[in-house]
């Protein structure tokens, strides 16, 4: 894992903002899979900025919550339009959203794992990562092995989640989400936190044991991951001076 803390949310940003724009320029046909959420608010507001072409990109979703029309506001997928595609000069059909109210749940699953695989896989996955570790909605104790299938959201993620919704009780139970398994195949991951309420979590995830308990502690068995932290959620990491030193340090070759 390589973890960049940086002085702010936004230099946080513009950091993983980089390199998805050296990655769309390397490779106009990239797959991307995308996060929702507060997080990634910012970083779809600076790829906007950088007007890149996305015309060849492909994009997964992590996850979508199941009941939910397509055009609720709180849909990832209304989210995904609002915040990002209709900014960006997209090809409609590239885009994957999982379907929150398809009729044959498990069939839609297998057949988003079969449309990733025919992409020839993601290449680089945004994520953010819940107050409890989960990444997609893989909550504590999902299978690390796990592929795209339906999850009930705890009190926690619903608790969090209220703020969008103007109230727990409106948040839905259950959810699609990728698997953690599903995660693990992307060549790179991309993983941004901000704030205090994420530092347990990014604490235990980078420096913990690799436990179902914290999801994303999963990462540590993924060969290319980039972390980037503002100082708020970077509080509680052990080792904060030597990745910023290593950061601060980096020869020219191994810039990005
Ligand atoms: C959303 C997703 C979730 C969020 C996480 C953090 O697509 O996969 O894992 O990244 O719940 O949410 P925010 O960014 O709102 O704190």
């Amino acid at each position: 894992m390589e973890i960049v803390i940086q002085p702010t949310a936004k230099a946080a940003t513009s950091v993983a903002a980089r390199i998805i724009a050296r990655l769309l320029q390397e490779k106009p046909s990239a797959v991307l899979g995308l996060a929702t959420g507060s997080t990634p608010l910012l970083l779809y507001r600076e790829l906007i900025r950088m007007k890149l072409d996305w015309s060849k990109v492909k994009t997964f979703n992590l996850d979508e919550y199941i009941g939910l029309a397509p055009t609720h506001p709180q849909s990832y997928r209304s989210f995904m339009w609002e915040n990002l595609f209709r900014h960006v000069n997209i090809t409609k059909k590239n885009v994957h959203i999982p379907d929150g109210q398809a009729k044959d749940i498990p069939k839609f699953c297998a057949k988003y794992e079969q449309q990733i695989r025919a992409t020839g896989g993601i290449d680089l996955q945004v994520l953010g990562i819940g107050t409890d570790g989960h990444i997609g909605f893989n909550e504590p104790t999902s299978s690390l092995a796990s592929r795209t299938r339906i999850k009930t959201l705890t009190m926690q993620t619903r608790e969090d989640n209220a703020r969008f919704f103007g109230g727990k009780d409106q948040v839905p139970h259950h959810c699609i989400t990728m698997g953690i398994g599903t995660i693990m195949e992307a060549r790179q991951n991309l993983l941004l936190a901000f704030g205090a309420n994420k530092a347990r979590a990014i604490a235990e995830a980078v420096e913990g044991p690799i436990t179902a308990f914290n999801p994303a502690s999963v990462l540590q068995l993924h060969p290319t991951v980039k972390v980037c932290l503002d100082p708020s959620s970077a509080s509680l990491l052990k080792r904060a001076d030597y990745y910023r030193w290593v950061y601060a340090n980096k020869p020219a070759w191994q810039q990005f």
